[in-house]
C-alpha cells in the first residue's frame, strides 16, 4: 500500500488499547531498521523527520528512502511525517513534498497564536488530504537545539484542549505531562513519574480523539552502558519507565515518539564494533551493528510498550 495517513491507525489503536511507535529517521540504516522490524512484528508505524533531519539528509532523500521502505514492505501502513513543524511554511513545505501527517509544533507561542497557525495549518493540510498534530503545553529539554529547562516545562492544562482542538481542527494533541527530550529526562534519585492523572482529564474531555507523547524514550541501561565501555562518556542519562508508557498506550495515547533511544542504540553498536575491530574502516560493518542495535530497540518497544504487534 502507499503511504497512508494516521487516521485509521488512530482508531484502531484507541479502540484497542495500544499505541503506534512514532520513529525518528535521520538515514538509511534507520529507515531500514524500524520498517524491518515494523513489517516482522506486522505493526504499523510513523516514520518521522524533525527538522533537523531534513537539513541534514535533505527532505527529498529521506521522503525517497521512506518510498523505498513502503516499497520493500507493502504490507504495513506507514505514515511519513513532520517532527515539530516549526509554522505554516514549514508544514506546507512537507505537505508539497508528499508527507501524510504534519506536526505544527506552536506552543512556545501564546494561547491564541498557536491556535491561529495551527488551524491555519489544519485548513492547508487537510484540503491535500494530510493530517495534523498540534501541541499544547511545553515539555523540557532539546528540541531541535532549543533548550527548555525542566522547570520552564509546563504540563497541559485540561481547560484548554476542548477550545484548542475545536477552534483548530487538528487531528491530535501532543500533551505534555512529564515527558521530555533527550536522554537526561531526569536527575538520579528523582522518581520519574508521568502526570497520569492530566492525561486522564484531558482524554475525559475529548472522548475518543488521539492523544501524543513527544519524549517517550526510555533511555535503555544497556545500551547506555555499552557507550560507556566503549569509550563514551553518557553520566547520569535516565529516561521514562516503560510500564508508565504502556499504560499511557492503553488509554487515549495513540503516537509515542521515540528518538534518543534509537541514538544510543546505533551508537553502541558502531563504538562496540570499533573497539572490538579497530582494523576495520568499512561503514557498511560497523553500520550493520548499529542497525541491528536500533532493529531490536524498535521491535522491544512494539512488542512491550506500544502493543501495535500483530495490529495489521
Ligand atoms: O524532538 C526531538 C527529536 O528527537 C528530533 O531531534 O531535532 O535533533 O533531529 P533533532
Ligand atoms: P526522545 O528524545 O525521548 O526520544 O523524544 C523524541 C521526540 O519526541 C521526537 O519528537
Ligand atoms: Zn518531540
Amino acid at each position: 500500500m502507499p503511504l497512508v495517513t494516521s487516521t485509521e491507525m488512530f482508531k484502531k489503536a484507541y479502540d484497542g488499547g495500544y499505541a503506534i511507535g512514532a520513529f525518528n529517521v535521520n538515514n538509511m540504516e534507520i529507515v531500514q531498521a524500524i520498517t524491518e522490524a515494523a513489517a516482522e512484528l506486522k505493526s504499523p508505524v510513523i516514520l518521522q523527520a524533525s527538522a533537523g533531519a531534513r537539513k541534514y539528509a535533505n527532505s527529498i532523500y529521506l521522503m525517497k528512502l521512506v518510498e523505498a521502505a513502503v516499497d520493500l514492505h507493502p504490507e504495513i501502513p506507514i505514515v511519513m511525517h513532520l517532527d515539530h513543524g516549526a509554522d505554516f511554511a514549514t508544514c506546507k513545505d512537507c505537505v508539497d513534498t508528499g508527507f501524510t501527517s504534519v506536526m505544527i509544533d506552536y506552543s512556545s507561542h501564546t494561547f491564541e497564536e498557536n491556535i491561529e497557525e495551527s488551524r491555519k495549518v489544519a485548513e492547508y493540510a487537510h484540503e491535500h488530504g494530510v493530517v495534523v498534530e498540534a501541541e499544547l503545553g511545553t515539555l523540557g529539554g532539546v528540541e531541535d537545539e532549543v533548550n527548555v529547562e525542566m522547570d520552564k516545562a509546563m504540563y497541559t492544562d485540561p481547560d484548554q484542549v476542548e477550545e484548542f482542538v475545536k477552534r483548530t481542527g487538528v487531528d491530535s494533541l501532543a500533551i505534555a505531562i512529564g515527558t521530555s527530550h533527550g536522554a537526561y529526562k531526569f536527575k538520579p534519585g528523582q522518581n520519574p513519574k508521568l502526570r497520569l492523572d492530566i492525561l486522564a482529564e484531558v482524554s475525559r474531555r475529548l472522548p475518543g480523539f488521539p492523544i501524543v507523547l513527544h519524549g517517550s524514550s526510555s533511555v535503555p541501561q544497556e545500551y547506555v552502558r555499552i557507550i560507556n565501555a566503549n569509550g563514551g562518556a553518557l553520566k547520569d542519562a535516565i529516561g521514562i519507565p516503560e510500564d508508565q508508557l504502556r499504560e499511557a498506550a492503553k488509554g487515549a495515547v495513540c503516537k509515542i515518539n521515540i528518538d534518543s533511544d534509537l541514538r544510543l542504540g546505533l551508537t553502541a553498536g558502531v563504538r562496540q564494533h570499533f573497539v572490538e575491530h579497530p582494523d576495520h574502516f568499512d561503514p557498511r560493518q560497523y553500520l550493520s551493528d548499529g542497525r541491528a542495535n536500533v532493529k531490536a530497540i524498535v521491535a522491544h518497544k512494539i512488542v512491550e510498550v506500544l502493543g501495535s504487534d500483530n495490529k495489521i
